[in-house]
């Protein structure tokens, strides 16, 4: 196994709130790491972090050996860890397929070359994505329509245009209805065994946790209450009480 992503002693405090209080965290390549906890206990924040959207007041970030704490986004992104990008308001009027082909150039670096998009390996790569996340007949309808579900797969579709190795989505089904849920997130993990892409997913969902996590860390107030094979975790007694409120 090899370690993908490490955290030492990570903190960072919002006034006089700690959101993350010393938090050591190791991962490896391969893993489905399930993130729960209640709003607030900062997994968002831990991400922030990790990803460079946020600088920790103390502690490290290490991404396949290299110190990346406070790096900017774009450069952890171009060393291989993404975060789904959530769709921002720029895409919406796009269709699905420009979405794609736009990541595929953010991947080269050179978003001015977007109008002259039509190289024939992009065009092949968009197709195989599209195919990957079941969006192919849908390549030609515009983002502001698609229903929730979908704007989550081709999220993750643009993500992975990138070739990332660790792929981080924050909620992936929030949003999406419960019938739609289990569909979404069956299309989403092949595409990321697929790809061979680690990845680590917030969500709230203990069935959807129980049936893809291969491991599951849960926070309470900034730091790991327990972390470890989904079953233990999910039994957990202080997990229970304080993060799924049983
Ligand atoms: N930029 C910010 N400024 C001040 N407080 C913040 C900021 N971002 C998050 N917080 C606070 O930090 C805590 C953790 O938030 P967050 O990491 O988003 O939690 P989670 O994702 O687990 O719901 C919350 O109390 C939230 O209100
Ligand atoms: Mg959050």
């Amino acid at each position: 196994m090899s370690t993908l992503l490490t955290t030492h002693g990570l903190t960072l405090a919002f006034g006089g709130l700690v959101v993350a209080n010393a938090i050591d965290f190791e991962l490896q390549a391969g893993e489905r790491l399930a993130v729960i906890g209640q709003n607030g206990a900062g997994k968002t924040t831990f991400i922030n972090i990790c990803t460079g959207l946020l600088k920790p007041d103390a502690g490290q970030v290490q991404f396949v050996g290299q110190d990346i704490t406070g790096h900017s986004p774009r450069s952890i992104v171009r060393r291989g860890m993404a975060r789904s990008f959530q769709l921002p308001q720029l895409f919406l009027e796009h269709s699905v397929r420009e979405c794609l082909e736009l990541a595929a150039v953010a991947r080269q670096g050179s978003l001015s070359s977007w109008l002259g998009l039509g190289v024939a390996s992009d065009r092949a790569k968009v197709d195989a994505m599209l195919e990957l996340i079941s969006l192919r007949d849908r390549q030609h309808e515009l983002c502001i329509n698609l229903p929730e579900g979908h704007r989550k797969l081709l999220d993750v579709g643009m993500s992975l245009m990138l070739e990332p190795r660790l792929l981080i989505l924050d909620e992936p089904t929030s949003g999406v209805s419960t019938e739609e849920k289990h569909e979404v997130m069956a299309i989403l993990m092949r595409a990321l065994d697929d790809r061979q892409v680690t990845a680590i997913f917030v969500e709230h969902d203990v069935d959807i946790v129980k049936r893809y996590a291969t491991r599951v860390a849960a926070w309470i107030s900034g730091a790991i209450a327990a972390d470890g094979a989904p079953a233990a975790v999910l039994a957990d007694p202080v997990v229970q009480r304080e993060v799924l409120g049983v």
